[in-house]
């Protein structure tokens, strides 16, 4: 399989060849930036040095020639790619968050118009796999919501409350620098933001809704120095209380097929560049605690686009993410 990757100079870009090099049935054949277009793709990503010879290029969504593409760009520009991307038989995993929610939530939780709105599916594999197998698009979900869901769902409809504590690593905000990514603000630092308004609070919301679950969703996120990884605490909050066993046997046979979810104590670097989310549960009652780490550009990016890469395309899941975790 041909493959695009649109927005390839960034993060979530990068990581995407990073991994895809590791692939067995596909070959980059275009991999964009629009600052960079003619520049060698190792001057901006050296991990790939000596492993892929190819230059950036701009070209129009009309010109584009390959089997499938990652859209790896900001949300909102995702949305003028989608379509014509489709109508030439590409098919596309969007990294955006343009097609996660409905068009009104989108629009009021991101204050900007939807200029090509369509249905897709939401692509956790390990919750809602057979509903798009065959698909011809995904929207590959925000990072955030995909370790926090993960972390929650064997509880879902369990639970009248969820609360969501994540931390993040940095390279969830991208490779554009701000004053919240300086390193004297992040280095030796922790930060709470966004405390009760990050966007990514709606797919959460929404998630345990397709869960059957009706339970209250809070979330608050924090900034903490490393690169990579997300650590989320769920606190679910029972209608009856379970007991430690019934929790990790609810849990065990939750998963039980699921290659890339780990039954195990989370540590970030366990999962550090691999497609893994490493889940851990403690109950005392009617409160129960999940804890789950993720890569945020692995399961929580370009892994998981991958890996719903594989499952539109009649691959295995597990092709080409099947490296182990940088530990330490
Ligand atoms: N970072 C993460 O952990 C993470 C996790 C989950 C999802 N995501 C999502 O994945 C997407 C990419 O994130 P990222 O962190 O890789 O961002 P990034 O580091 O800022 O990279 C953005 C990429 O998109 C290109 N780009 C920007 N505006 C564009 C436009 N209007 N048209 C075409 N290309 C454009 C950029 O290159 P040029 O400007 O040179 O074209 C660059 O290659 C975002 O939607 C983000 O929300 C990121």
């Amino acid at each position: 399989m041909d493959i695009a990757i649109i927005g390839a100079s960034g993060y979530a870009g990068g990581d995407l060849i990073r991994l895809l090099l590791a692939h067995q049935r596909v070959r980059l054949v275009c991999a964009t930036s629009r600052k960079l277009a003619g520049n060698a793709v190792s001057s901006i990503h050296p991990q790939v040095k000596g492993l892929l010879d190819m230059e950036f290029s701009n070209p129009k969504p009309e010109d584009l020639e390959a089997d499938v593409a990652f859209l790896a760009v900001p949300h909102t520009a995702a949305m003028t790619y989608a379509r014509p991307l489709l109508s030439r038989g590409i098919k596309v995993v969007d990294l955006s968050a343009d097609y996660r929610l409905p068009r009104d939530i989108f629009e009021k939780v991101y204050g900007v118009a939807h200029t090509d709105y369509f249905k897709a599916p939401y692509g956790i594999p390990e919750l809602h796999r057979d509903s798009y197998r065959n698909a011809e698009f995904v929207s590959n979900p925000g990072c955030f919501p995909t370790g926090a869901t993960l972390a929650a769902a064997p509880l879902a409809r369990y639970a009248h409350t969820v609360i969501y504590d994540s931390k993040t690593g940095v390279s969830g905000a991208g490779d554009n620098p701000s004053a919240t990514t300086h390193y004297p603000n992040v280095g030796d630092n922790v930060n709470a933001y966004k405390w009760t308004s990050h966007r990514h609070l709606a797919e959460m919301k929404q998630e345990l809704a397709s869960l059957g679950s009706s339970a209250k969703c809070y979330f608050t996120p924090h900034l903490v120095p490393v690169n990579r990884g997300i650590l989320t605490t769920a606190h679910i909050l029972l209608d009856k209380p379970l007991g430690q066993e019934e929790v990790e046997e609810i849990y065990r046979k939750f998963y039980e097929k699921e290659f890339f979810v780990r039954l195990q104590n989370p540590v970030l670097a366990a999962v550090r560049g691999t497609n893994f989310c490493d889940i851990r549960v403690e109950s005392e009652g009617e409160r129960v605690v999940a804890v789950s780490a993720i890569d945020n550009l692995g399961k929580g990016a370009s892994g998981q686009a991958i890996q719903n890469m594989n499952l539109i395309c009649g691959f295995d899941e597990r092709e080409g993410l099947t490296g182990a975790g940088l530990l330490p």
